[in-house]
């Protein structure tokens, strides 16, 4: 498979009035092009700062960044690289700029310098994608969160980008919202072919992915599909994280004496096991 980002033996250190605080030490971590991946991990493990890596808004200390062939420490590769990694904070508010949802979309266009068709084109064709077409006209605030975090990545898939890196895009959102967001993000990973790096907090989020990262003290922890790293209940536990409900349950329901399949991380998996013991019982 080939790799849009590899990052080599990166070390990371922030440099602040108190001294340099070291954040990842000799890091090393590839993503596959048209691949889901999430990444986990308690609070100021790196995963913010990983994610900032990947499109050249942190350059590492030591070590290389490659997106597509181009090193993120080459400052000409700058824009480009900005252009094919976007990026989706945790925040609509703060990445929304214009009163008017299709204007908003065309923004980063405009810096590119795309000329008037191919921009209405492009900003037609990724409102669509994210089923905001017919609020173009709208006013941004107007909008629920979920709504506004889908203009947001319109704003981003607007660019072409190969690969959509999201730090926590659900933090700040309803229910609702958090479902919308997934739906657009997995139909960008399938339809679109566009590589997608989800951090999240939300278990059930991890588990819709092809490959879950978790991240502990700038390290990696676990690397694997969702239903390995998850099995991995009290190691988790283990670094303050949790695992998907389904997974607890059957973990409890092991610890009890009840033989069930420790891969479970979906409520229907969960479903279909437990109905096969309780018909085992009788
Ligand atoms: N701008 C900064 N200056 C100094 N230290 C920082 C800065 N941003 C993050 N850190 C520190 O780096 C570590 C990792 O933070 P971060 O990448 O934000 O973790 P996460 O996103 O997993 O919560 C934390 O210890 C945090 O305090
Ligand atoms: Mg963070």
């Amino acid at each position: 498979m080939d790799k849009i980002i590899s990052a080599q033996n990166v070390t990371f250190e922030y440099e602040t009035e108190e001294g340099n605080i070291a954040v990842m030490e000799d890091f090393s971590v590839d993503f596959e092009k048209g691949s889901f991946t999430a990444v986990l991990g308690h609070n100021g493990s790196g995963k913010s700062t990983l994610a900032k890596l990947l499109n050249g808004l942190n350059k590492p200390t030591k070590g290389n960044v490659i997106v597509s062939g181009m090193n993120t420490n080459d400052e000409v590769h700058a824009i480009d690289i900005k252009r094919i990694v976007g990026m989706v904070f945790q925040n609509p508010d703060n990445q929304l700029v214009s009163t008017i949802v299709d204007e908003d979309v065309a923004f980063g266009l405009e810096n590119l310098g795309v000329e008037p068709n191919e921009m209405r084109r492009r900003v037609d064709e990724a409102l669509k994608a994210v089923e905001m077409y017919e609020y173009k006209d709208s006013s941004p605030h107007k909008l629920s969160g979920g709504q506004k975090q889908r203009v947001a990545i319109a704003g981003i898939i607007a660019m072409e980008p190969e690969c959509i890196v999201l730090d926590e895009p659900t933090a700040m959102l309803d229910p609702r919202g958090r479902q919308e967001v997934m739906e657009t993000i997995i139909k960008l990973c399938k339809e679109k072919n566009i590589t997608i790096i989800l951090i999240t907090h939300y278990m059930n989020e991890a588990a819709m992915a092809d490959r879950v990262v978790v991240m502990d003290k700038g390290k990696i922890l676990l690397d694997g599909i969702p239903s390995k790293v998850f099995s991995q209940v009290e190691l988790l536990k283990s670094v303050g994280l949790d695992v998907p409900q389904p997974t607890e349950l059957v973990f409890e329901l092991k610890k009890a004496g009840i033989d069930l399949d420790s891969s479970i991380i979906t409520v229907d998996e969960c479903v279909e096991a437990l109905t096969g013991a309780l018909q085992e019982e009788k």
